[in-house]
């Protein structure tokens, strides 16, 4: 490591990502700077002593990516970076394989496999038919809310929503929201304080019981449905079949975990951002307000990418390589910051700007042009749209009234809590 990169900010910190905006953005700003991936470690805080398996699992660093072009280039070539060593910068240990091994963290053919599937249910047929519990969904949180004139908006409006819908796409019942939710929090949340396991539970045990717990409520819904031709995503799951085998119950659970994970976590955080980003750009929201169909796809893009909910994605180099003028060695760690990158001046005009109408607005928020792009990224554009239109109409003058409580994690872009005020209107029911 060259002294210049021991005195750069560290990204890989959750620490980094829980302070005021600008600092972050001017770190970052910093790193793009330099052109080049830069090379981070892991900062085990002074007067912590890893077990000898967690230290294992922290060695090594990563190479952190902050330009576009750089992460389009990693993107492009899962033959050269691949997925299967794992998507966060620390390792994950063996046993968590049974449950968060979906996916997402596979190569082709496996992942190929896996992704031609469970397409099945996101084609235009699945989501339309979503798109009606999308709606319904949204009218009734905004509606339970109304009457108040205040709300932690993230807890009471924009985490609902994706919950619900993930749910229902599996066939979850309703009863098991609020657990769903807990568990969820467990599983991303797991290096804020806020989220921490009970006393007693080291945070990588508490992981797990959160997977295995997601995973047994799996395994009772799937069991019941066995020879159905229901057609929910689990039904489908269930009863497939692809090159003559069908998936195990694991693979569904972990594919549910993914989706639990992947689909909550970033559309509330979404539509939380939005929300902060609408109030602070009063011109913007204007815009978007006179003309709410019309403005709302280039909208929904903008605060993906200035929110940019998943903050990076991990790949392993599988060879000797160059990038941006670095040089890789085979079994390096490569971190794409996708959040930096959305706001890279050599991509986007006045990157810092909330314009609901940019255009063009190619960012990375749903991951880079490859295999892995978001396989959910017609449902979250059209959960956060949704939920932005009946804002607009059921409480047109919402905002946020504080500063948002920013997750304490370099993994995802997250808002725990966000007081919101509007102009209560009677309850529909
Ligand atoms: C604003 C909301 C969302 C954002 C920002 C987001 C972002 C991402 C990103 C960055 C990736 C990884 C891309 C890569 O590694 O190249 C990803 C993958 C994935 N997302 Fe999303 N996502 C969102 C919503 C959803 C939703 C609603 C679902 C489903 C209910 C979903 C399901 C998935 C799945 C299954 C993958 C793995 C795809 C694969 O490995 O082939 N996502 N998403």
């Amino acid at each position: 490591m060259t002294t210049l990169e021991t005195a750069l900010p560290n990204p890989i910190m959750g620490a980094f990502w829980a302070r005021p905006q600008a600092e972050i953005e001017s770190d970052l700003a910093t790193l793009r700077a330099v052109g080049q991936p830069t090379h981070h470690e892991i900062e085990i805080p002074e007067g912590i002593e890893l077990p000898p398996e967690l230290d294992m699992l922290a060695t090594g660093g990563t190479w952190v990516l902050t330009k576009m072009d750089q992460i389009l280039e990693v993107s492009k070539n899962p033959h050269l970076y691949s997925s299967a060593q794992g998507i966060t910068i620390l390792d994950t240990p063996p046993e968590f394989n049974e449950f968060f091994s979906s996916m997402i963290a596979m190569d082709d053919p496996r992942h190929a496999r896996l992704r031609k599937l469970v397409s099945a249910g996101f084609t235009p047929k699945m989501l339309n038919q979503l798109q009606e519990s999308v709606q319904d969904q949204a009218a009734m949180i905004v509606d339970e809310v109304s009457e108040r004139g205040e709300c932690d908006f993230v807890v009471d409006v924009a985490a609902r929503l994706p919950l619900k819908i993930v749910c229902d796409l599996m066939a979850i019942p309703d009863s098991q929201l609020d657990f769903v939710f807990q568990q969820s929090n467990v599983i991303l949340g797991a290096g804020d304080p806020e989220y921490a396991p009970a006393h007693g539970v080291d945070p990588l045990t508490s992981l797990l019981m959160a997977g295995g717990a997601l995973a047994e409520l799996m395994n009772d819904v799937a069991a019941t449905k066995e020879g159905t031709d229901a057609d929910d995503l689990t039904s489908l799951l269930v009863n497939a079949e692809v090159d003559g085998e069908k998936l195990t119950y694991g693979d569904i659970a972990s594919f549910f975990i993914l989706l639990v994970v992947a689909g909550n976590e970033t559309t509330r955080n979404a539509i939380s951002w939005g929300l902060t980003y609408l109030t602070d750009n009063p011109d913007q929201r204007k815009i978007w307000a006179d003309d709410v169909e019309g403005v709302g796809p280039k909208a929904i893009e903008e605060i993906v990418r200035l929110a940019s909910p998943v903050t990076y994605m991990r790949r392993t180099a599988l060879e000797d390589t160059e990038l941006g003028g670095a040089s890789i060695a085979a079994g390096d760690k490569v971190s794409m910051f996708y959040l930096a990158a959305n706001r890279d001046e050599d991509h986007f005009v006045d990157p810092y700007r909330f314009d609901v109408r940019r255009d063009p607005n190619n960012h990375v928020g749903f991951g880079g042009p490859g295999p892995h792009f978001c396989l959910g990224a017609h449902l979250a554009r059209r959960e956060i749209f949704v939920m932005f239109r009946e804002l607009f109409e059921r409480l047109p003058d919402i905002e946020a009234s504080g500063e948002p409580d920013p997750l304490e994690s370099s993994f995802i872009h997250g808002v725990k809590h966000l007081p919101a005020t509007f102009t209560p209107v009677p309850s529909r029911r």
